[in-house]
């Protein structure tokens, strides 16, 4: 402890208001470790009413990559398995824990964090992570970290708009030394940062134990989800380029090039139908675009935003010979079909909620309180899983669907489960244990499905989560301008092949009471959209000729630099309130393309100032209109592009042959 004496025999514990477990950096602390007061990992409560845990270490085991560090109660027959697995090609550990049960009594588990990080004692950090809201989401802020806690939650049962459980950790003097990590759950988390009072910073993170208790019956197990963390001497583009590489390899279709979609939401909202839909779709393939989904409403009773939900089968007048014929038609101009659902949710006006109003999450003795109409439903039952099942299993079976947009609109209220057959604050992580199951099943029949998640925009974006879906809707915020900061605190953690972005029309933004008046060229978001994964979601009947030629240009061009941009390496350049240049890299970093975008400078005459990076030093690089230097040229110099407000570039970087080896 660098600032402090360490304890002897005579301080030890600081007089009689601290014990060891206080001062000691204690790789996963139980609540109950005598005299310490540091956020616990581990809060259990015993059938014979004593509240404490005493963990004592057992063994280590070795295998592989993966280590397993086994403690046991001192008392009471509970085992703990604390798991570390090594991502060596990623750097990155991934921590996990479970519990046994293996007395004859239940157990109450009332907190249980994934895992603890301790930074090095005695210096002031600061703390990165995200917050926002719906329309708004994936602001990144940085902050100090001071004596106290600092906690980050959700308690809203999804990931949410609000707070995303990844952080990074450095000292303002040493930016470059970061330590950085994630929670794969898509439920209630919590992340707590503690400055104690021997200024030692430790961070945990986990599931969120607030209303929370699991009862862990004789002979039962309980396993985390796992936590992702790793600490790299290269600055905030050295904790991206392996959260990124990770997560593009543990995709459900990692190797997979994204197609271009067109979503019918901005351009028909709830109005549907099968002639409508077979005319955007014709206005679509002539663009170039290869997936044409269709958004909300097509489902039985749904014509607003007040029924229908929890009935996933055509609605038979707009849909009068069902889908078969507008899937047919679309596949034969030659693009996929994709499909909109929210299938945790129902409306209280619909044949699923007339039949079982009880599979809503409610406390019988208070209202329900309904948000857009509808109300969500408890997926921790497994009636509700099976009905899931049962009907989604029949939709995906009986069409040619290549593509599932998942969705979730809104968050939880009353979280009560009558007639729990567990202890009822379990409904956390049942719900959670639940969705997957039903995701996980219909994943493993339909392996070919791409699945996007989407909760009201980027409501449900985790690691979790992004083991079922290869996409996340980012923010239902398509504001171009807006996008840029979005696309940027999105990327700290995720790669660009998981950032779905739809280029719109800009009066969807008034429709939406953001109302804007200014109006960006269609290249300019396009370019935005292009840094993740295109999509389109203008009504395609109001572009102009010479809109659609240029539409149709930049759908080619993307599918040239595509995959540089959902496989490549991704370098942020510059990021400021006006300014956004983004290069994205092959592997060998021998091809690349650099977007430059500005939006309003006062003084627009100033041009955007840039250096390239990730560049091999030796190497002689041409950028497209620009000229030709060698990686470390590129690299040492300000590249000044001259651009006006609400300008953008898309410029290719290519490496050019050895004249030595040729
Ligand atoms: C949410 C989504 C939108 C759209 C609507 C449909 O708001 O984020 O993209 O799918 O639901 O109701």
């Amino acid at each position: 402890l660098p600032n402090y004496p360490a304890p002897t025999d005579d301080n030890e514990g600081y007089a009689s208001f601290n014990g060891p477990g206080q001062l000691a950096a204690s790789e996963y602390p139980a609540y109950g470790d005598g005299l310490s007061y540091i956020e616990p990992c581990l809060k259990l409560t015993f059938a014979d009413g004593t509240r404490t845990a005493e963990l004592e270490f057992v063994t280590s085991t070795v295998q592989d990559d993966s280590l397993t560090l086994t403690l046991r109660d001192a008392h009471y027959p509970v085992r703990l398995a604390l798991h570390y697995h090594l991502h060596a090609h990623d750097d990155l550990l991934e921590r996990w824990v479970t519990i046994y049960n293996e007395g004859d009594t239940a157990v109450t588990i009332e907190r249980i964090f994934s895992a603890q990080w301790h930074v090095p004692t005695g210096h002031d950090y600061h703390l990165r992570h995200l917050v926002g809201r719906w329309y708004d989401e994936w602001q990144l802020v940085e902050e100090p970290l001071t004596a106290g806690t600092k906690t980050l939650e959700s308690r809203r049962l999804t990931t949410s708009h609000h707070h995303n459980p990844w952080f990074t950790l450095h000292r303002p003097d040493q930016p470059a030394a970061v330590w950085f990590g994630t929670l794969a759950w898509s439920g209630n988390w919590k992340l707590t940062a503690e400055v104690s009072e021997t200024k030692q910073t430790r961070l945990s993170l986990g599931l969120n134990d607030w209303d929370f208790a699991w009862q862990l019956g004789a002979g039962e197990t309980f396993t985390t989800p796992f936590a992702l963390a790793g600490y790299t001497a290269e600055g905030f583009a050295g904790a991206r380029r392996c959260l990124h590489q990770h997560i593009r390899r543990h995709l459900p279709h990692p190797e997979q090039l994204r197609p271009v979609l067109y979503n019918s939401w901005e351009a028909t909202m709830f109005a549907v139908d099968e002639p409508s839909q077979k005319q955007l779709a014709e206005r679509a393939a002539e663009l170039g675009v290869e997936l044409f989904v269709m958004d909300d409403g097509w489902f039985h009773g749904r014509v607003f935003d007040n029924a229908g939900l929890g009935d996933w089968w055509p609605d038979e007048t707009k849909f009068p010979h069902g889908l078969q014929p507008l899937i047919q038609h679309v596949n034969q101009l030659g693009m996929q079909f994709g499909l909109w659902l929210e299938p945790e949710m129902v409306n209280p006006d619909s044949e699923l909620y007339r039949a079982h109003p009880d599979w809503v999450i409610h406390f019988p003795t208070r209202p329900r309180t309904p948000a857009r109409n509808q109300l969500i439903l408890n997926l921790a039952r497994p009636d509700v899983q099976t009905y899931l099942i049962e009907k989604l299993d029949a939709l995906l079976s009986q069409h040619n669907i290549a593509f599932i947009k998942w969705d979730m609109n809104r968050n939880v209220s009353e979280p009560g489960w009558p007639n729990a057959p567990a202890d009822p604050r379990e409904i956390w992580v049942r719900y959670v244990q639940g969705l997957y199951r039903v995701w996980d099943t219909l994943r493993e029949r339909h392996p070919q499905v791409l699945w996007q998640s989407c909760s009201g925009g980027g409501g449900r974006a985790d690691l979790g989560i992004l083991h079922r879906a290869d996409q996340i809707w980012v923010s239902d915020n398509t504001n171009p301008a807006r996008r840029l900061a979005m696309q940027y605190g999105f990327s700290q953690c995720f790669p660009a092949g998981t950032m779905e972005a739809w280029v719109t029309k800009d009066e969807f933004q008034t429709l939406m009471g953001q109302g804007d008046p200014v109006h960006y060229p269609l290249q300019f978001r396009f370019h935005v959209s292009m840094m993740g994964v295109l999509g389109l979601g203008m009504n395609l009947h109001h572009l102009s000729d010479a809109e659609k030629a240029e539409a149709q240009k930049l759908i080619a061009t993307y599918k040239e630099i595509r995959p540089l941009v959902q496989q490549g390496e991704q370098f942020w350049l510059v990021q400021t309130e006006t300014d956004t240049a983004v290069l994205y890299l092959d592997e060998s970093h021998t091809e690349g393309v650099l977007f430059a975008f500005r939006t309003f400078l006062p003084e627009p005459s100033a041009p955007l100032r840039l250096r390239l990076a990730g560049l091999t030093d030796t190497a002689v690089y041409k950028l497209e209109g620009i000229g030709q230097k060698t990686g470390a040229e590129w690299q040492a110099t300000d590249l000044a592009l001259p651009l006006g407000n609400f300008e953008s570039r898309l410029l290719r970087l290519t490496q050019q042959p050895d004249p030595l080896k040729s």
